[in-house]
């Protein structure tokens, strides 16, 4: 069974509902789905999962929530060969903040410096406008999942 392993940066949860919404509809899809909220980059990368999907919030002034820190810093120290990797992020923010969803957009960046390439377009969530950032989510995987 393809694996789908999904990494999660939050600071007050909302990220991971999203993670654990989507999370059905990739094992409806056929995937085997971890979900990792307090990640470290061998979660990524021991082996290459055939899918993964970040959910990202971000904090502060553009940075990484604190359960995701130490997995960010070992991909900047140490890099990794993420050739042939496969993903899709999201990235939730507050477009009250110049900083709007710096910590996806700069995961995002890191990704493909190191080699992965990203399926579809990154979603960013706005939660000065979104009630419910989990439909969102959904309503994009959908489409996502279609497109794989
Ligand atoms: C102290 C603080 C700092 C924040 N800084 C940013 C920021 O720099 N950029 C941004 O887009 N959103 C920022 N946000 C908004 C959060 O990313 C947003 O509220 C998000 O929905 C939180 O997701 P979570 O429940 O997964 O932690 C900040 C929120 C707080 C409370």
């Amino acid at each position: 069974m393809p694996t789908a392993r999904i990494f999660v940066a939050t600071v007050f949860g909302g990220a991971l509902d999203v993670a654990e919404e989507i999370a059905p509809l990739l094992r409806e899809a056929g995937f085997e789905v971890t979900i990792f909220d307090q990640p470290v980059l061998e979660a990524l990368t021991d082996p290459l999962p055939d899918l993964a999907l970040f959910c990202i919030s971000t904090t502060g002034c553009g940075d990484f929530p604190g359960n995701f820190v130490a997995f960010v810093q070992a991909l900047d120290e140490r890099g990794a060969a993420l050739q042939g990797l496969r993903y899709g992020l999201i990235a939730i923010g507050d477009s009250s903040y110049p900083t709007f969803c710096g910590a996806g957009r700069r995961l995002d960046g890191l990704l493909a410096e190191y080699g992965a390439k990203r399926l579809g377009e990154r979603l960013e969530i706005d939660a000065m406008e979104v009630l419910h950032p989990d439909e969102e989510g959904v309503a994009w995987a959908e489409r996502w999942i279609e497109q794989l």
